[in-house]
């Protein structure tokens, strides 16, 4: 295969089965999106939303790219603005891991760390990313750049509804019987469960929460610092549609721990934190007796485990 840039690599990952760490009842498939060039799922709604704003006229040849990030967002836009050829600037939380930051800049682009307001080092709160946001929204003011602003964008959500979710339909040669994914901006979750819904309304699509960070399942907030970079800030995402939400499961750090390692140490596959906790609501959802005993249950590895 010749493919023109790095911007066609992005998308039509593989569905993996997860045989060997869960057994059963029922079956996992994962998308293996830590394939992308960016390392994680948000090269899908970097790709998106800046291909749109090149086409609208928003974003014109030269521009600069100015962004909030956990990484991942931060590390797509780099891939795909590199291609392009446009400066990037991104505002980082300094909570997120290094690894993240060297990343960014070995793509070219220029990492702000902002300081943290209440998380700690590896958990970072909706107040720090806020803070981040902040920053990025007066940086892309005052350079006359470009604002991504993924928590408003809608093209992520439509990215995953036009690629991630007929992926996954198309691979398993039929659309799965439940959906989970851990929620940042909600691009994922949103996307892809409006269309296995569109396809197959009775699919159940839970979203993935942080024990104690549960806004989406109704719940007040008590943990806001926890280890799944990029997923739950403890507010529910400004375009959030709760119709395409079945249910919420909450994990916790030492289920998300201990996951990853099984994920890495029985499949060969070392992702991220919030990979590891969305395989572990796929094996809670099989194993609570609201699917059949044969169902498949469907996720995202939403990146690499070397970005921690
Ligand atoms: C590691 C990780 N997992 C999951 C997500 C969730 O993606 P979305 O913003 O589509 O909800 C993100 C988003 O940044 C992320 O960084």
């Amino acid at each position: 295969m010749l493919v023109a840039s790095a911007i066609d690599l992005i998308g039509k990952t593989p569905l993996v089965a997860l045989a060997r760490a869960y057994t059963g009842p029922g079956r996992i498939v994962a998308k293996a999106e830590f394939l992308q060039p960016g390392g994680s799922v948000k090269d899908r709604a970097a790709k998106a939303i800046l291909l749109a704003a090149r086409a609208d006229g928003r974003l014109r040849n030269g521009m600069t790219v100015v962004e909030m990030t956990s990484g991942n967002m931060g590390a797509g836009l780099a891939v795909v603005c590199a291609a392009l050829g446009h400066p990037l600037i991104v505002t980082m939380s300094a909570g997120n891991s290094a690894a993240r930051a060297r990343m960014l800049e070995a793509l070219g682009a220029e990492v702000v760390l902002v300081a943290q307001i209440d998380g700690e080092p590896g958990r970072v709160t909706g107040r720090d990313i806020a803070a981040a946001a902040e920053a990025a929204r007066r940086i892309a003011s005052e350079r006359d750049g470009f604002y991504v602003d993924q928590f408003h964008a809608e093209e992520a959500i439509a990215a995953h509804e036009a690629t991630t979710g007929p992926e996954i339909i198309e691979q398993l040669g039929r659309p799965p019987d439940g959906f989970v994914a851990a929620v940042g901006a909600g691009g994922t979750f949103m996307g892809v469960a409006r269309a296995l819904k569109a396809v197959a309304p009775a699919t159940i699509c839970a979203a993935v929460e942080p024990r104690g960070c549960r806004p989406l399942a109704g719940e007040v907030v008590v943990q806001p610092r926890h280890l799944l970079q990029g997923v739950g800030y403890g507010s529910i995402p400004p375009h959030w549609d709760p119709s395409l939400m079945d249910m919420s499961l909450g994990v916790g750090d030492e289920e998300a721990e201990r996951w990853r390692r099984a994920l890495a140490r029985k499949e060969g596959l070392h992702v991220g934190y919030s990979a590891a906790a969305n395989v572990c609501a796929a094996a809670i959802l099989l194993q609570s007796g609201r699917l059949r005993r044969d169902a498949t249950v469907a996720t995202v590895l939403c990146d690499t485990g070397l970005k921690y």
